[in-house]
């Protein structure tokens, strides 16, 4: 397996990759066309904020499996693009949250105090002690904006301080905000007025891009604000143009929106502007755990373990996973199974879960039963791109359980449907792990779904198997085993046979030409070959 690294990460997190046995490759500040031909063999990318991930790069990378963000935002990756590609992007998402929020409190202090700035001059030769007169942050106000992992870090380290704390957070609850000592304010308006310091910790989104302009900065009058979270919040010429004038006091900026800062953006320009280049995870111990973390994403992924930090895939709890594990392949082949057999378009998709699976989290086995009805159609799909594919092309899925379940410990029903028409697969496990269809469209079989199966429907006369296995032993097709169900004596019957071959068509031109014989049809699964190994005699047998 291939990886491409294309920001600095840790050396920490290469090693483990390499450890892992994988081919990892670091190609730094890397775009366009150069960035397009190194993905080209990629099966992970790894970046920071520096490489954008867009559309372009997913259609270059036919084999990428996972997209690794060392860090938190992944503004710089086209998500949905990755998820119409089936590409997991997952982050790192813990290790540089403490980072971040020591380097907001020494931006705090350094704004309020104009450290940079007296530091540069000192350094110039010039003793400028009596053109600094500072702010204490204690006992002032200090509004934040969006209250989740960094800016509840803020919160616990500026509550300490003497600051008071407002929030101002649509997605969090009073008790949330009052757990950190803050109170949580309405409107992003009133806590611009509130605060003395506002500094911010939100994701950049489209309802948080240019959420502070002119009118909002104008509210903070006589203030400072901090921004260490994205460049693009805070329309930028706005806050020049009002540390300039004098309604904002100062700002202390870690973040931009082109990064590097071009030379000729306004904020260079003001004084009381002071900035870092994007430094706020850049600590030895944070630049460790999310390379790490990045690494343990990428290991899983290929892998096929849960990615715990995924954010377009099902998500799974790490514990859960071993009693969810072998549903996985289960659903998948149920939903392989059901379209093959029913064979025309699919407008709805129903998967019903019975017994102990039901108190699952079922959430990837439902998306492996949509790869499974999508898989013989060839789209090109996986768990993470499926329920979105499903959407897409209008169809239907919806997902029940029962916690009774009347003949097996668990069992999953994958039903897909086309209008009226529809067709039930129901999967369960033997042993715990052993995967078994236990019904087709109402016949109960006991069938090992792998390789090539031919379901065949018939009237259930005298002679009809016989003719069957005739038929198939005449053309070469050889049966490995064999299950017959029927409705009741004489009435329809279902009868599946794992065989060694895929079946001419001839002979399934040959087999419905029969009119005991209403429907025949060939299933291919995966497993073949590795059934064929286990089967085949070796010289030392
Ligand atoms: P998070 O997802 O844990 O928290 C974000 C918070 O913002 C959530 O509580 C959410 O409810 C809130 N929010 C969302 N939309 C909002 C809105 N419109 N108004 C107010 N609040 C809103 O994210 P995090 O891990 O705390 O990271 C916060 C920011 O810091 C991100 O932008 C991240 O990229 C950035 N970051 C920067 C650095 C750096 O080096 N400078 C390091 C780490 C994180
Ligand atoms: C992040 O979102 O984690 C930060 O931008 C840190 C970084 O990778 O520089």
């Amino acid at each position: 397996m291939n990886v491409l690294v294309t920001d600095p990460i840790a050396e920490a997190g290469l090693d483990r990759l390499r450890e892992a046995g994988y081919d990892v490759r670091t190609d730094y500040d890397i775009e366009g066309q150069e960035l397009l031909d190194a993905v080209a063999d990629a099966n992970a990318l790894i970046v920071r904020s520096g490489t954008e991930v867009s559309r372009a790069v997913f259609e270059a990378a036919p084999d990428l499996v996972i997209v690794g963000r060392a860090g938190i935002g992944v503004d710089n990756i086209d998500i949905e693009a990755a998820t119409d590609h089936g590409v997991i992007v997952a982050n790192a998402p813990e290790g540089n949250v403490r980072a971040a929020a020591e380097h907001t409190v020494a931006m705090a202090f350094a704004v309020a105090r104009s450290i940079p700035q007296a530091h540069a001059r000192l350094k110039d030769g010039e003793w400028a002690k009596s053109d600094y007169l500072g702010t204490e942050i204690n006992n002032k106000t200090l509004g934040i904006i969006g209250l989740g992992r960094v800016g509840q870090e803020v919160a616990k380290r500026l509550d300490t301080l003497g600051m008071n704390l407002v929030v101002y957070d649509p997605y969090i609850s009073e008790e949330r905000a009052a757990q950190f000592g803050a109170e949580l304010i309405e409107d992003l308006e009133e806590c611009l007025r509130r605060a003395d310091f506002v500094t911010i910790h939100t994701p950049l989104l489209p309802e948080t891009e240019n959420m502070i302009g002119t009118e909002e900065l104008a509210l903070l009058e006589g203030g400072y604000v901090i921004n260490c979270a994205r460049g693009g919040i805070i329309d930028e010429d706005a806050l020049a143009a009002a540390v300039d004038d004098g309604t904002v006091v100062g700002a202390a900026l870690d973040v931009f929106a082109e990064e590097p800062l071009p030379a000729d953006s306004p904020l260079l320009a003001v004084d009381d502007v002071i900035v870092t280049p994007h430094l706020g995870a850049s600590t030895e111990a944070a630049q460790e755990s999310v390379a790490i973390d990045t690494a343990e994403q990428v290991i899983a992924a290929f892998n096929e373990q849960p990615v715990l930090n995924a954010l377009n895939a099902p998500s799974v709890d790490e514990t859960a996973f071993p009693r969810i594990e072998p549903y996985i392949p289960l659903a998948e082949t149920a939903g392989k199974v059901a379209a093959q057999l029913l064979g025309k378009r699919i407008t709805e998709i129903e998967v019903h879960y019975e017994g102990e699976v039901a108190e699952e989290d079922v959430e990837l086995i439902t998306a492996s039963a949509l790869k499974g009805v999508f898989t013989p159609l060839e789209w090109q799909v996986n768990a993470v791109n499926a329920p979105q594919l499903a959407k897409d092309r209008g169809i239907e899925v919806t997902e029940s359980k029962t916690r009774q379940a009347a003949d097996f410990q668990s069992l999953v029903t994958v039903t897909v449907r086309n209008g009226d028409e529809e067709l039930s697969v129901c999967g369960t496990l033997f042993a715990g792990e052993d995967p078994r269809i236990v019904r087709i469209d109402g016949f109960r079989v006991d069938a090992i779904p792998y390789g090539h199966m031919l379901v065949a429907r018939n009237y259930d006369k005298p002679g009809v198997i016989g003719f069957i296995g005739t038929v198939l032993g005449e053309n070469d097709v050889n049966i490995a085993g064999m299950f017959n169900a029927r409705e009741t004596y004489g009435g329809e019957a279902l009868t599946v046979y794992n065989l060694d071959h895929s079946v001419p068509d001839v002979v399934i031109e040959e087999l419905l030409s029969d009119d005991r014989i209403i429907e025949v049809k060939e299933i291919v699964l995966d497993g073949q070959e590795e059934l064929t190994k286990r089967e085949t005699p070796t010289s030392a047998d």
